[in-house]
């Protein structure tokens, strides 16, 4: 997203110095040809520079990827897919937004790469009469996994189409044996800095007041599009996409697409969110893409589609309202003022 990030000078001195060390280290290894390399880090490569003594000192350093999983899913139709140009994986998966993992669009895929998702759990709690915890392989195997085509539309005017696998939020609630009570539901993103390096350097989390939260009415997230992913491409989510459980709201801003998911909360008050938090006047609760309501700082009459790599590779096309799900959403803000409640 787009944010004022404070100047260096704003910074006190020990978040500047772990940073530049640990950018430093790793620039090294960089240009001794280790980041990026994960598996040369196995097998007779690494054994013979172990026994050289190279690789010693950085070996805690230098996460190993972790293996994505291929899924069984079945294929979703109308409304849950479109046949738009679906945006290349290597894009998908490496033009990311994850401030956790670095504010630049290609940190999150380098420093997600050692993401540790499992064990995990995701707990369902608050105004419930049966509160529910999952591990994660329930999270892979409770509900019938399903592939849906969404657009993203993110608040920077960028676009992607992509190929989901996941289940409606509406199931994994609806067992949760919702109260009366409930009128929103609250998210919640891991808190661990170990993992997340962002969390706790304000050079690289953007200035985020961690953990990340998001939030959604309740008919919002008991909408049939509303979905929670844990895959995408066939195969399960990467780090940098938000492995293991994401929420996907095609509707909404990116933003509200909150990524690896702890807690989802059913509450009786609209709960915070992060980048409404951050910057109120820019980022509002709701969210809903619209094009005739412009950021304070760009409009957002348009987008950039982002499809091939080649010279098509950026083209603007104009933004729908509720990006193209009108006919499936607009009933849910019957009667209100889109212009306020952005
Ligand atoms: N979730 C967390 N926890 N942290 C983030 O920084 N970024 C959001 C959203 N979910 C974000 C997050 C934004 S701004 C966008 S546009 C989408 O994730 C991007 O999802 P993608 O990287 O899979 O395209």
């Amino acid at each position: 997203m787009l944010i004022k990030i404070p100047a260096k000078s704003e910074l006190l001195e020990n978040q500047i110095t772990d940073e530049s060390i640990y950018l430093q280290r790793r620039q090294i290894l960089k240009t001794m040809g280790f980041v990026g390399a994960g598996a040369l880090l196995s097998g007779a490569f690494a054994a013979k520079q172990a026994q050289a003594g190279i690789l010693d000192i950085f070996e805690s350093d230098e996460p190993q990827e972790v293996p994505l999983k291929s899924l069984d899913y079945a294929k979703a139709g109308k409304p849950f897919i479109t046949d738009e140009t679906m945006t290349p994986e290597n894009k998908v998966t490496h033009h990311n937004n994850f401030y956790e993992f670095g504010a630049q669009k290609s940190q999150p895929a380098e420093y997600a790469r050692g993401f540790v998702t499992d064990p995990w759990y995701l707990k369902v709690e608050g105004n419930v009469n049966k509160p529910l915890l999952l591990d994660h392989d329930a999270l892979f195997s409770r509900f019938p996994l399903q592939e849906r085509i969404y657009r993203l539309r993110c608040v920077e005017a960028w676009s992607m189409v992509i190929p989901w696998i996941g289940f409606p939020l509406a199931d994994l609630i609806k067992q949760a044996d919702p109260k009366s009570s409930a009128k929103y539901v609250a998210f919640q993103t891991l808190y661990d800095p170990k993992q997340m390096p962002g969390q706790d350097s304000r050079f690289l989390g953007g200035g985020i007041d961690y953990p990340y939260v998001e939030g959604l009415r309740m008919d919002e997230a008991m909408h049939p599009l509303t979905m929670l992913a844990v895959g995408l491409y066939g195969k399960s989510l990467p780090g940098q996409n938000g492995a293991p459980v994401r929420l996907v709201v095609p509707w909404k801003y990116g933003f509200k697409s909150i990524k690896s998911i702890v807690s989802i909360k059913l509450t009786t008050q609209q709960p915070p969110t992060t980048w409404n938090k951050l910057a109120p006047q820019e980022y509002g609760f709701y969210a809903n893409v619209n094009p005739a309501v412009d950021h304070p700082r760009w409009s957002q009459a348009s987008e950039r589609r982002i499809t091939t790599g080649g010279l098509l590779a950026n083209n603007r096309i104009d933004t729908l309202p509720f990006n193209g799900y009108a006919d499936d959403v607009a009933d849910l803000y019957t009667g209100m003022d889109l212009h306020r409640y952005y």
